[in-house]
């Protein structure tokens, strides 16, 4: 059966590339899957966080996902840290992943930068977690940006390598399902995820800068927007928003070699619900002077909304506090008996 399954950091700002590269995604994902979205905190501590500042930011980034239109009480939101058997399975793969793989991470060179002697050992078995995360859920389906692409083919590399090593004993334990390999249908325990990175924002750059994506971390607040960003801020971010000094092209083709027409056609584009095409169709041929304020009514439009409804949620911690608990508990349902499964499966002897 068909599972969704992905999570959000909660390191500080989430701003348009989270919300249009993942989110709003998620939600779409609601009226056919079941689903399940957590706050990875686990994930958060692999570089230094602040204890206060990341209880606030659990709270904030759940907020977020209800404001944007999850349903908690249909699917699953939790934090990661509350469901213990996430860290449990990742120490299974971080037996089952090999150095080369994880030497191969483009994230952790990015995170770590020149001083990786320095970097926590959490960050380089990052991966194993995240691996763990899906694959303790059994999911099928995760809906990212384009930036974790890496990471979900190593997963399945998890995946792959678990099912192969321990075919023998998986079968013997009649435990395993049919999970196609390419051509190959195998025995095996865990599913090869398949990533879903869908639509014209998997990869929401910079403002300030074409050739790099939008980040929490980066300083200049004037490259994001943050989902908590008021209508003031929108339209002055967007109209300070770098360009060129070229007209719009008519076509997509056009958008080539123009890194900041082609990001802010794109958020465009998303946020409308339309392709770059059609974005085009409209406004090819005219000057950014007035792309922009339309771009910027538009953002104000659908962003507005959310801000305002994170304000309400975050004014009630108590209520947040209890959907995360009582996701938790729903989550962790699922996840005790896959890892009953795997302890069964690796020989740890249990119950
Ligand atoms: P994180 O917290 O960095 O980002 C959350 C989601 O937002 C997407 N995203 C973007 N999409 C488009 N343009 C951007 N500029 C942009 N920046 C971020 C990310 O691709 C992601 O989908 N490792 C993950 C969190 C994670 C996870 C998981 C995801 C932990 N376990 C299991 C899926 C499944 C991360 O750091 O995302």
């Amino acid at each position: 059966k068909p599972l969704v399954f992905s999570g959000v950091q909660p390191t500080g700002n989430l701003h348009l590339g989270n919300y249009l590269g993942a989110i709003r995604r998620w939600v779409e994902l609601q009226a056919s899957h079941d689903c399940i979205y957590c706050v990875v905190d686990l994930h958060a501590i692999t570089v230094w966080q602040e204890p206060a500042e990341l209880e606030r930011s659990i709270r904030e980034v759940t907020a977020a996902f209800i404001a944007s239109g999850i349903d908690p009480k249909r699917h699953i939101v939790f934090n990661q840290s509350r469901v213990p058997e996430h860290a449990e399975l990742a120490w299974v793969f971080n037996c089952v992943a090999r150095m080369g793989w994880l030497n191969r991470m483009t994230q952790f060179k990015d995170k770590a930068g020149k001083d990786r002697e320095n970097a926590s050992s959490g960050l380089f078995v990052y991966p194993n977690l995240m691996a763990a995360d899906i694959l303790v859920y059994r999911a099928t389906h995760v809906p990212v940006g384009e930036d974790q692409k890496q990471h979900l083919e190593l997963a399945r590399d998890i995946a792959a390598k678990f099912n192969h090593d321990y075919s023998a004993r998986i079968a013997e334990k009649g435990i395993g399902v049919e999970i196609a390999m390419g051509e190959e249908v195998v025995n095996g325990y865990f599913p090869l995820t398949e990533p879903l990175i869908e639509g014209p924002a998997t990869r929401v750059m910079s403002l300030k800068d074409g050739a790099k994506k939008m980040s929490k971390s980066d300083p200049s607040d004037l490259s994001r927007i943050n989902l908590t960003d008021d209508a003031d801020a929108i339209s002055k971010k967007i109209r300070k928003a770098k360009t060129d000094p070229d007209a719009l092209p008519s076509e997509v083709a056009g958008l080539a070699g123009r890194p900041e027409a082609d990001n802010l056609v794109g958020i465009f584009a998303a946020l409308a619900g339309r392709t770059k095409g059609e974005v085009l169709a409209d406004f090819g041929g005219r000057p950014f002077s007035e792309f922009k304020p339309a771009l910027a009514d538009l953002a104000v439009d659908k962003l507005g909304p959310i801000a305002g409804e994170m304000r309400r949620i975050l004014a009630d911690p108590a209520e947040i506090d209890a959907v995360l608990r009582d996701g938790a508990s729903r989550a962790r349902e699922i996840a005790s008996r896959t890892m009953k499964d795997v302890r069964s499966i690796v020989g740890l002897l249990g119950d």
